[in-house]
C-alpha cells in the first residue's frame, strides 16, 4: 500500500476531533489532533505565567517545548515534560487564551514542523495517518492524498459545542457556548482560512448529518466510492 494522509479541517463544533480518530481507527492509520499541540503550548505559557503578548518569549516556549502527543487513535495522553495535560489543555481557561498563541506566526512555522514530522514518520510507520486542525489542508499538508473541510452552520456547530460543555442546547446554555466559541473561530480565522474549502478540498457540510452518517460519508471518499 502506499502511504496515505487525510488532512481534516474544520471550526470548532464540526466535529472533526470525534470523526478523524474514527475515521483512523476505522482505516487502521495514526491519527493527530493538532489543536491539541497549540492547546499543550497556551497551557505551558499560563503556567510558566508568560506574557501571552509577548511573541518572542512565547516562541521561544514552543521551540523548547517538551511535547509528546499520542499519535494512535485510541490515544493516551498529551504530555508536556512528562506532566499529563490531557485534561488540562481542555480547561476553560486554556481554550479562552489558545487562540493568542496561535496566531502568532513564528510559533505556527515551529508546530507546523513538528507536524510535518509526525506525519511523515507515520506514513512510514502507519501506512498513513489522518491528521485534523485549522490548516492541514491549506498548509501543514496540502499534498495530502484525501483532503476534507467539515463545514455545519453556526446553529448546529452551536448545539453540538453547547451538549459538549453544559451537557444540554437549551437557550442559556446555547448562549454561554456562543461567546466561547464564535469569538475563538474569528480570532482562528485571521491567520487561516478553516470557513472555506480551498482548491481541490472536498466540503463536507454535517449540519443535517449523524456523527455515523459523517464518518460513513468520509470513508465513501478515501475509498473511492463517491
Ligand atoms: O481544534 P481545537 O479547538 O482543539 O483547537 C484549539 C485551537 O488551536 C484553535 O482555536 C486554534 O487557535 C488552534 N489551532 C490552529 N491550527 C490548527 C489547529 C488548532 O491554529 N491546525
Amino acid at each position: 500500500h502506499t502511504p496515505l494522509t487525510i488532512a481534516i479541517d474544520g471550526p470548532s463544533g464540526s466535529g472533526k476531533s470525534s470523526v478523524s480518530r474514527a475515521v483512523a481507527r476505522e482505516l487502521g492509520l495514526a491519527y493527530l489532533d493538532t489543536g491539541a499541540m497549540y492547546r499543550a503550548l497556551a497551557w505551558h505559557c499560563l503556567e510558566q505565567g508568560l506574557d501571552l503578548d509577548d511573541g518572542e518569549a512565547v516562541t521561544q516556549a514552543a521551540r523548547d517545548l517538551p511535547l509528546d502527543v499520542p499519535t494512535d487513535p485510541d490515544g493516551q495522553s498529551v504530555t508536556v515534560g512528562g506532566t499529563d495535560v490531557t485534561g488540562a489543555i481542555r480547561e476553560q481557561r486554556v481554550t479562552e487564551q489558545v487562540s493568542a498563541v496561535a496566531t502568532n506566526l513564528d510559533v505556527r512555522a515551529e508546530l507546523r514542523r513538528r507536524q510535518r514530522e509526525v506525519i511523515g514518520a507515520q506514513r512510514e510507520e502507519r501506512g498513513g495517518i489522518v491528521a485534523e486542525g485549522r490548516d492541514i489542508t491549506t498548509v501543514v499538508a496540502p499534498d495530502a492524498e484525501h483532503r476534507v473541510l467539515l463545514t455545519a452552520s453556526e446553529e448546529a456547530r452551536l448545539a453540538r459545542r453547547s451538549t459538549e460543555l453544559h451537557g444540554g442546547a437549551d437557550a442559556d446554555q446555547v448562549a454561554a457556548t456562543r461567546d466561547q466559541i464564535v469569538r475563538r473561530d474569528e480570532q482562528d480565522s485571521t491567520v487561516s482560512a478553516f470557513m472555506e474549502a480551498a482548491d481541490g478540498v472536498v466540503t463536507l457540510d454535517t449540519s443535517d448529518l449523524t456523527f455515523d452518517e459523517v464518518v460513513a460519508a468520509v470513508l465513501a471518499l478515501v475509498r473511492g466510492e463517491v
